[in-house]
């Protein structure tokens, strides 16, 4: 049989991740598709940020198997798979000593891209992820606000051409009305480039606004996968306990926050 054909461009099957007896990761199943985002959606200590790890293989899971574009992961070489792929987090990681620019066009510059394409890469990113008027090029990650710094960091995930963007938890150091403006840039970025795309958060609202879908994991498990419209009906023990941390008005009025 064609496992290709019961694929969908990321695909977890049945992903178990143990360690030191502990099953972090248990069971775990999902399917993104592109243009699509899923969002883990969990309480700390869940299992979100292991199974990001896995998918770039920082970590590497003990069962199951992981699918991108038709390839199990464990078969493609780490280093080309990591550069396939735009991670962003939320304490930046970018490289202190490098500028803006060199930051953006790191993968570009390790897969050797002629340097008149790197700088038109470069210049276009920074100007999509609105840096570009600001002239920030030449300076250094610690002369940026936390705004500034994860707009440069969106747009390194995006320098070369990323089959899949791991967002985790990449907003939620930043005030409120920064990050409702990054929100709405990676919603805007999605349909442009019609990426694939797995979004770790713990804030409903923004799981709500970004996710295409939401995954649901309680203690290295999924409970539940299901849209945002269907989230509010969820009747599992996690998605109640995040549905009544909102205001029953806007619980009911959830549309409200969608784009
Ligand atoms: N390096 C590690 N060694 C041992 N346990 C770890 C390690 N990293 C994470 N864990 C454990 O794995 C579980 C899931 O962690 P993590 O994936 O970071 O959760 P989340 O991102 O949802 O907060 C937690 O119980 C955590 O203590
Ligand atoms: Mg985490």
């Amino acid at each position: 049989m064609d496992q290709g054909q019961l694929l969908s461009y990321l695909s977890f099957r049945s992903v178990e991740f143990v360690r030191e007896g502990r099953r972090i990761l248990d069971g775990v199943t999902f399917g993104v598709e592109r243009g699509e985002t899923l969002v883990l959606l969990g309480r700390s200590g869940s299992g979100k940020t292991t199974a990001l790890r896995l998918i770039n293989r920082m970590l590497q899971s003990t069962g199951g198997s992981i699918w991108l574009d038709g390839q199990d992961i464990s078969r493609m070489d780490p280093i080309q798979l990591r550069r396939s792929i735009g991670y962003v987090i939320q304490d930046f990681g970018l490289l202190p000593h490098w500028t803006v620019e060199e930051n953006v066009s790191l993968v570009p510059r390790l897969q050797a891209w002629p340097t008149e394409k790197q700088r038109r890469r470069t210049q276009e990113l920074l100007e999509q992820v609105g840096l570009s008027s600001e002239n920030l090029g030449l300076r250094s990650p610690h002369e940026l606000s936390g705004g500034q710094k994860q707009r440069v960091a969106v747009a390194r995930a995006l320098a070369a051409d990323p089959k899949l963007l791991l967002f985790d938890e990449p907003f939620g150091a930043l005030d409120p009305v920064t990050r409702h403006e990054m929100q709405q840039q990676f919603l805007d970025l999605r349909r442009k480039y019609n990426l694939a795309s797995v979004f770790v958060t713990h804030d409903l609202l923004e799981a709500l606004l970004i996710g295409t879908r939401i995954a649901v994991l309680n203690a290295g498990k999924v409970e539940a996968i299901v849209t945002p419209d269907e989230f509010r009906h969820l009747d599992t023990p996690v998605a109640r306990s995040f549905l009544e941390t909102l205001p029953p008005a806007l619980i009911n009025q959830q549309d409200a926050v969608r784009p």
